[in-house]
Order: structure tokens, then sequence, then C-alpha cells
């Protein structure tokens, strides 16, 4: 369990920030299956990362580390093997809905499951579209654990019923086995890494934007070649830190070689509309990924206004733009954030639980997050639930860096399945986070 007090005089320095969570995982699957030696930078040391790491080592990819550097020995598309035992997941929805998509088109039969939290996800989502390409998936009522049963897959048109860049990455990655083309279309843009990806590996991919929508088209059965990988920091990580920075007085923090990835960037959009003082420095594009340094200082912020649309493009940073929110000088209202319900927990519950005890105003509804701060009261409760979501409880650590009581954060651990040392380096700058 963490304790988050207050901060007395401000938050300052350089931030280290780990690498992407998303792009980390990636950087493992499609390596895996390239031909040749691939070398991961800055992989994100993570227990969600490690779990994607172990499913394709126990399906015999080499994988190891040298002077820091993540060496992947792939050996084709076709050079996976059956794993030896069943496939643990742990807490990460990314590794299930991407490996789920790459085992269903293997030749061989795959099981998988996770923990408590990941095992009462929806995995209908993803199931469905594979099942429609010929998969075979024998799952508890559309939810972990499964049975991946591989198969020659054929290709199809599918429309993506809900934003999701793992659904997308899952069907993308079974795509890249089969003989025919498969298209894929999504309405609401969401991070397109897999895509960009798969296009440095010289995968056979092409994405055109008709009427709006987002068209991916693959054609498998390609070879995809080895490139090195420099993996940029994570801007959902920093949001952490961002936010640190605008509420706590004299502070100022500088993170680099952020992910500005503009599918992804809708939290600094959010942030700056809500009058952040931000600097982005040095941008520039790396194997593909937009990076660059952000400088935040304190900032006085207002209430903003939020549309179901900008939800895709910053689904992680709710639970700390929550905490933004709590102190601007008006209220906030987020919109159309259903799919909140359904990640590592029910984070709108969650948030509005945890602010409420804070003593913060707070409404839901139809989805709608209403929050406002001109309405402070006493706080309730010093213990912040986070049914084990390593992004709650990041984001009420920094709320602690501003109360006047310490907020005690139950299952601080799970920070370790994004973000290993959170603790260690907001106490560096000042903040006061202790075990
Ligand atoms: C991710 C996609 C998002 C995000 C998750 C990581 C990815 O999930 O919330 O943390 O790496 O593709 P959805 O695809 O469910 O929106």
């Amino acid at each position: 369990m963490f304790v988050s007090s207050k901060v007395l005089n401000g938050l300052n320095g350089i931030a280290k920030i780990p690498g992407d969570k998303s792009i980390s995982h990636r950087s493992i699957i499609i390596p895996s299956i390239a031909n040749g030696i691939t070398e991961v930078n800055n992989i994100l040391k993570s227990e969600d990362v490690f779990k994607t790491i172990n499913a394709l080592k126990s399906m015999g990819i080499k994988i190891e580390e040298k002077n820091n550097i993540l060496l992947i020995h792939g050996s084709g598309l076709h050079s996976l093997s059956k794993p030896k035992n069943k496939i643990d997941l742990g807490n990460s929805g990314t590794s299930a809905r991407l490996l789920i998509g790459l085992l269903s088109a293997q030749n061989f039969e795959s099981s998988l499951f996770g923990d408590h939290s990941l095992s009462n996800r929806p995995m209908a989502r993803i199931i469905n579209p594979l099942i429609k390409m010929g998969a075979s998936i024998e799952s508890n009522n559309y939810k972990l654990p499964l049975i991946v049963r591989g198969k020659k897959l054929k290709g199809i048109t599918y429309e993506l019923d809900i934003p999701s860049a793992q659904v997308k990455s899952g069907i993308s990655l079974a795509a890249l086995f089969l003989n025919d083309q498969t298209e894929i279309i999504e309405k609401h843009t969401t991070r397109n890494h897999t895509e960009i990806m798969l296009k440095y590996f010289d995968a056979n991919i092409e994405i055109k934007k008709i009427n709006q929508n987002n068209h991916i088209y693959i054609k498998g059965n390609k070879e995809l070649q080895s490139k090195n990988i420099d993996i940029p920091n994570d801007l959902s990580s920093a949001a952490f830190f961002i936010v640190a920075a605008l509420i706590n007085n004299n502070s100022q923090i500088e993170m680099k070689n952020i992910n500005l990835n503009p599918t992804r960037d809708g939290f600094l959009s959010a942030i700056i509309k809500m009058g952040a003082q931000i600097i982005i420095k040095n941008k520039k594009e790396v194997n593909g990924e937009i990076v660059g340094d952000i400088h935040v200082k304190h900032s006085k912020l207002k209430g903003c206004e939020l549309d179901k649309d900008i939800t895709k493009t910053m689904i992680d940073e709710f639970p700390i733009l929550a905490i933004a929110s709590s102190f601007a000088n008006s209220p906030s209202i987020f919109k159309g954030l259903e799919e909140l319900k359904i990640k590592e927990s029910n984070r709108l519950e969650l948030i509005q639980h945890n602010l409420e005890n804070c003593g913060i105003y707070c409404e839901i509804n139809n989805n709608n997050l209403f929050i406002d701060p001109t309405k402070k009261s006493e706080c309730k409760s010093n213990i912040i639930k986070t049914n084990s979501d390593h992004r709650i409880a990041m984001a009420f650590a920094i709320m602690g860096t501003m109360l006047g009581i310490n907020l005690k954060i139950l299952n601080s651990e799970y920070i370790n399945t994004s973000f290993p040392g959170f603790s260690k380096e907001i106490n560096s700058l000042g903040g006061n986070i202790s075990e």
C-alpha cells in the first residue's frame, strides 16, 4: 500500500518516463514472426509486457537481453510452435486481445488465462470477428480462460463496432497469415501503432481514408523483415507527471522523448484546453512514430467539456484528467465514457467513489462524467479503493500530493503492470509517497 502525502515545495526536475506500453507489446509480437534478429531499445520492463515476452518465449521464440537491448530472434511467419504450458496473461488486456488474434491463425492449439480482473473483461469483441474469419475459440462465455484452436483463416471485411486498437490489432495479426485480403474499417480513429510497425516491417498493409473512415487492407502470407526498434516513452505514464506539475504550486517538469502519436494525444489537447502551459520541443519521427520532449509548469486550470469523439484518443488518461479537473476553477464534463467501465476496473465508478471520498463533487449520467471543483467538501475517507487498477492507483497518488490528509492507496503494487518505479520517480522530483 502506498501512502501519498502533500507536496510542500512543488515538483521539479526531469522525470524519467518508461517506454510506451502499447508499442512494447507490439515490439515483441511483430519481431517474433519476422525474419531475422530485431534489437529493441527502451522496452517497458513491466508486468504486462513480461506476460507478452513469456508467451512468445513459450512458443519457441528466443528473446534475450544484452546491454539493456532486447534481442528477438524471429524465424519467419510460420515459426511459432505450440506453447508448452497454458499462457498466463496476468492483468494484460493488450496481451490478451493481440495474442488471441495471433494464435487463431497458427496450426496448433493454445490455452490462455488471466488474473481476476482480466478474467472479467469482455473478449467477445475479439472472438466474434475472428470467428467470422473461421477461427475456433472455446471461451468461458466470451471471457477468459479460453482455448484457441489454430486454423487456416479466410479474409473478411470487418467494420469495428467498438473503437478498440486492441481488437483492430488482434485482427491485423491474424490477417498476416492469410492468403487473401482482410479489410478492417474503423469509424473512429484509435491508436495506430500496429499499422505503423507492420508497415515498418514491410508487411503488405495499406491504409485509406474513405468518407472519414479508416480502411486498413492487409494481404497476408508475406514474410516480415526484422528492423531495429527504438521505443518512445509513454504519454499515458507521462500524463501523471504532467498533472502533478500542473496542480502543484512552484512546479516545473520536463519529460524527454515522449510518444506524441496523433491517434493517441487527446490528453494533451484536453489539458491545453483547460489552460495547461505546455511546451513541446525536439519533435521528430522515430520508426514512424512522432516523439518529442514535454515541458510543463504549474498552471491555473479551468474546466472543459469534452465530446465523445476525443475519448478514443485519450481513453487511458481519464483517471488522471479527473484529478486535474478537481483542481480547476470551474466544472468539467467528459462525455461518452462507457468503455471506461470495462478497463482493468470499472474506472468510471472508481473515479466517482474516490473523488467523493476526497471531497470533490462528481456525478455520472449516461456515461458522462461531471466534476465540479467549486463545490468542495470535507474528505470523507483517506482510503483509495483501486480494485487492483494501476491507473486509478497512480491518479490518486497524484491527488494525494495536493490534499491535507495522507491518502492510502490500496493494492498499489499493481502500478508495476505499467510503471515500476513510479513512486521513486515522483519522490525524486520532491514528492512524498511512502510504502
Ligand atoms: C491499447 C488499446 C486501448 C488502451 C489500452 C492499450 C493497445 O484499449 O486502453 O491500454 O495497446 O492497443 P482498447 O483497444 O480496448 O481501447
